[in-house]
C-alpha cells in the first residue's frame, strides 16, 4: 500500500472514532472481585537475611573424597586455594534439615532448548532452572520469601556488601574476594567493566533479559580496585537498582573467554559474538554450582559440580551437595507428569490443565513426591501493542490495529468482552482460578484493591465500546468493519510451548469473535515467540507474567516505557524513538517515582498510581490468576517450608539448591557421569581423576 493510501485509511478510522462516541452505552467500571480463598498448604519460616548465611573465612574445608582424588592427581589445586578468602558460609541453623552429605542428582524436565551459552548477547539456555544453576548475579532474591519485611533487601551474592555515598547519588559495590570461575580464573572487576561497557552499554548486544542503562537508571560506572566499582546516578538513593542486580540481569559472564570474541576487542562482528558459544560447546565457565559438561539435543542437559563453587556450609563442606543435574529436553507439561510419577524430580505445577491428575496422584502416601500450593502467584494478560511509530514494521492493517489499540474505547471493548470466569474454568474447575483485572496481582504486597479498576464482562457494553471506537458491524457479516469497509482483523501473539497459553487464547478469539472482533492465532515455540514479541511484531500478545507483576521490586523498570526498550507492550521504533500516550507517560512518572524514593510511604502511592493508571486505561486485560504448587520428589531435604514456586524469583532459585540434599540411605545412584569434573571450556564432556 502506498503512503497515501495508507494515511487516507488511517484519516478514515479517525474520524469514526469520534462519529460513534457519541451514542455510545457502556457499564461503569466497578472495584475488582474478591479472588476465591484458597490458602497456601505451608508458610515461609521468616527470619532477617543475616540469619541465612554470612561471609567468613573458615579453619578448614572440605569436598567429596572423590574431588580431593583430582587434587592427588595434580588436576586442581586443593579445596582451600579453590574458594575465596572468605566463602559464603550458609548458617546451619536456617538449613531446615541441616548440613547435607554429598552425591545424588536432581532430574529434571524442561520444555525449553539450550541456543547457546551466551546469555550476554541473548542466548536462551532453554529455562526451567539451566540458567539458574549457571549464572550468578551480583544479588539474590529468589530467597526473598522468607524474609521478614522490616529488612526486606535484596541478599548479597557475587556483591559482598555496598554502601551509598552520603547524597544518596554513588553506590559503591565489593565484590567477594578471590573467588573464581568454573575454570579457575579469577572473578573480578574486569567481569564487571566487560559486562557493563559493552553488554549494557552497547546497543548491539541485547542480553537475553533485556538489561539495559534503564534498567540502572543510566548510572555512570567507575572501577575503584580489582574488587570494587562504583555506580553514579542522577537521582538520590535508586534503592530499586540493588534489586535489577538480581537474576536475570547483573549477572556478569567470563570477561576472559567472552571479550576476545566481542567486535570492540578484536572478535570479527556482532554476529560471530553471539554463536561464539553454541549449544556443543561444553564445560563453559560459570560462577554457579554446576557445569555444563554433556548436551544431546532434544534429549539432555547433564552438568557436573563446579569444583571452585565459592559457597560452603557452616561445617566448611564446599558446596552444591548435589553432584549432578539432569535436564531432560522435553515438553513443560511433560515436567508435571514425571514429577508426580517419580521419573523426574521436580516440576512447578503451573499449568491448571494438570491441576487435578497430579493432585490425585500426589495425594496418595505412596507418591514419590511431595506437592504444595503456594500463593496465587501465576498472571495471564492480553497486551495491546501500542507502539504507532513503527516497532515491528507493521503493513496498513498492522497500522490501523496499532491506531485502534491506541484507543481507550477500543481497549475498553476488548475488556468488557473477556468473560474471565469462564476462561479460568476452561483451564481448570475449583477454586484456583481467579478474575484477574490486570496490573499487580493480588498476592503482591504492594496491591491495592481500591487502586485498582475492573471492567466486568458484560457484552453490551463490549459492542458499546466498538461503537464508541468507530466499529460497527455495516456489512452484517458478524465482524466489525473498520471505517474503509474491512472486517477487522486482529493478530495473537501466543507462545505454543504450554498448553494453558494455546488454550487462553483460544478463548480470547472466541470471546471477541461474539462481539464481531476476529482474532487469528500466531502461536509460536521457543525463542521465534520471543523473537516476535521483542521484535514487536504482533498485534495482541497473550503473556504469561514475569516477576514486575507478582514483586513488583524485581523488574520495576518493565512495568512502563520508562526506556526504549523495557516494557513489553511499547518500545522504541528503529530510530530510538518512542511515542508515548499521556497516561503511559503518567505510568513512566509512577515508576520513576517508585524507583526514585526509599520512602515506603511514597513507594506505596507510587505504585497505587500506577495500578489505578494501568487499569483504568486498560494497559493490558488481565485474563485470569491462580496459586502454583511445588512439586520434588521426596528424597530431597533442605527445601524451604513455603517456597512459591514464583515470586521474586522461580523455584529453581527459591529453594537455593546449592544447599539441597539427598540423605545417603535415599540416594539413587542415578549419576550420567560419576566421580568426574567439568573439563577445560570448549573440550569434550567432563574428565576422571586418573
Ligand atoms: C520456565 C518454566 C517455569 C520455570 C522457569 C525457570 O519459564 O515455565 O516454571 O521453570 O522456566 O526459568
Amino acid at each position: 500500500m502506498t503512503f497515501q493510501v495508507r494515511s487516507a485509511a488511517m484519516a478514515a478510522l479517525l474520524l469514526g472514532v469520534s462519529a460513534g462516541a457519541v451514542q455510545a452505552e457502556m457499564a461503569a467500571p466497578t472495584a475488582p472481585p474478591e479472588p476465591p480463598k484458597f490458602e497456601a498448604q505451608t508458610e515461609p519460616v521468616y527470619v532477617n537475611r543475616s540469619d541465612i548465611f554470612e561471609f567468613k573465612a573458615l579453619p578448614a574445608y572440605s569436598e567429596p573424597a572423590w574431588v580431593t582424588a583430582f587434587v592427588d592427581a595434580g588436576k586442581l589445586p586443593p579445596v582451600a586455594e579453590r574458594l575465596p578468602k572468605e566463602p559464603l558460609i550458609y548458617k546451619a541453623a536456617n538449613m531446615p534439615d541441616g548440613p547435607g552429605v554429598y552425591g545424588d542428582v536432581m532430574r529434571h524436565v524442561i520444555g525449553g532448548r539450550p541456543e547457546g551459552w551466551n546469555f550476554w548477547a541473548g542466548q536462551s539456555y532453554g529455562w526451567g532452572g539451566i540458567d539458574i544453576g549457571l549464572v550468578e548475579c551480583l544479588t539474590r532474591t529468589g530467597p526473598l520469601f522468607t524474609v521478614n519485611s522490616e529488612d526486606l533487601q535484596p541478599l548479597p551474592n557475587l556483591a559482598k556488601s555496598w554502601e551509598w555515598s552520603e547524597d544518596g547519588k554513588t553506590l559503591t559495590i565489593k565484590l567477594i574476594e578471590g573467588a573464581k570461575w568454573s575454570d579457575g580464573d579469577a572473578f573480578d572487576v574486569e567481569d564487571i567493566e566487560f559486562y557493563w561497557n559493552d553488554v549494557i552499554m552497547d546497543e548491539n548486544v541485547t542480553p537475553l533479559m533485556g538489561a539495559s542503562p534503564a534498567t540502572y537508571n543510566n548510572a555512570t560506572f567507575a572501577v575503584v580496585d580489582p574488587y570494587t566499582f562504583t555506580l553514579t546516578f542522577p537521582d538520590a538513593f535508586p534503592e530499586q537498582v540493588l534489586y535489577a542486580m538480581a537474576y536475570g540481569n547483573f549477572c556478569p559472564g567470563p570477561a576472559h573467554v567472552l571479550k576476545p570474541k566481542h567486535p570492540k576487542h578484536g572478535g570479527e562482528s556482532y554476529e560471530t559474538f553471539l554463536n561464539a558459544f553454541p549449544s556443543d560447546f561444553m564445560n563453559f565457565p560459570t560462577m554457579g554450582a554446576w557445569v555444563v559438561v554433556e548436551h544431546r539435543p532434544d534429549d539432555i542437559v547433564v552438568k557436573r559440580r563446579n569444583p571452585y563453587y565459592w559457597k560452603v556450609d557452616e561445617t566448611g563442606q564446599q558446596l552444591p551437595y548435589l553432584d549432578e543435574m539432569h535436564f531432560r529436553l522435553s515438553t513443560w507439561g511433560d515436567r508435571d507428569v514425571q514429577a508426580v510419577a517419580g521419573t523426574g524430580d521436580f516440576s512447578n505445577l503451573e499449568q491448571p490443565e494438570n491441576y487435578v491428575e497430579s493432585l490425585k496422584k500426589a495425594a496418595d502416601p505412596a507418591s514419590p513426591a511431595r506437592l504444595a500450593f503456594g500463593p496465587r502467584s501465576i498472571g495471564y494478560q492480553l497486551f495491546f501493542n501500542q507502539s504507532a511509530n513503527g516497532w515491528g514494521e507493521p503493513d496498513a492493517r498492522g497500522q490501523a490495529v496499532r491506531e485502534l489499540n491506541r484507543n481507550l474505547d477500543f481497549r475498553k471493548a476488548v475488556t468488557y468482552a473477556m468473560d474471565r470466569q469462564r476462561l479460568g474454568d476452561s483451564l481448570v474447575k475449583g477454586p484456583f482460578t481467579a478474575p484477574y483485572a490486570g496490573g499487580l496481582l493480588t498476592s503482591t504486597s504492594f496491591y491495592d484493591a481500591g487502586s485498582t479498576v475492573f471492567y466486568s464482562f458484560d457484552e453490551a457494553s463490549a459492542k458499546g465500546a466498538l461503537e464508541a471506537a468507530g466499529l460497527s458491524d455495516t456489512d452484517g457479516n458478524g465482524v466489525v468493519n473498520v471505517a474503509g469497509g474491512e472486517d477487522l482483523t486482529v493478530t495473537l501473539l501466543v507462545n505454543s510451548d504450554y498448553a494453558t497459553d494455546g488454550n487462553l487464547a483460544e478463548g480470547v478469539v472466541a470471546m471477541m469473535s461474539d462481539v464481531g472482533i476476529k482474532v487469528t492465532l500466531n502461536s509460536l515455540t521457543g525463542k521465534d515467540f520471543d523473537n516476535a514479541r521483542d521484535a514487536g511484531a504482533w498485534d495482541w500478545l497473550v503473556l504469561r507474567n514475569n516477576q514486575e507483576y507478582v514483586s513488583a521490586v524485581q523488574g520495576t523498570a518493565n512495568l512502563a516505557p520508562i526506556g526504549p526498550m523495557t516494557a513489553v507492550w511499547h518500545r522504541a521504533n528503529g530510530a530510538g524513538e518512542m511515542d508515548l500516550q499521556p497516561y503511559e507517560q503518567q505510568l513512566v512518572d509512577a515508576i520513576k517515582a517508585f524507583i526514585g524514593t526509599r520512602d515506603p510511604a511514597a513507594r506505596i502511592e507510587a505504585m497505587k498510581t500506577w495500578q489505578k493508571t494501568f487499569t483504568e486505561n486498560v494497559t493490558a486485560v488481565g485474563l485470569t490468576s491462580y496459586p502454583g504448587a511445588l512439586i520434588i520428589n521426596k528424597r530431597f531435604a533442605n527445601i524451604p517450608a513455603g517456597a512459591p514456586i514464583f515470586m521474586y524469583n522461580w523455584a529453581e532459585d527459591n529453594i537455593i539448591r546449592e544447599r539441597v540434599f539427598v540423605p545417603a540411605d535415599q540416594q539413587i545412584g542415578a549419576e550420567l557421569h560419576p566421580q568426574t569434573l567439568p573439563g577445560a571450556p570448549g573440550s569434550a564432556g567432563p574428565i576422571a581423576a586418573n
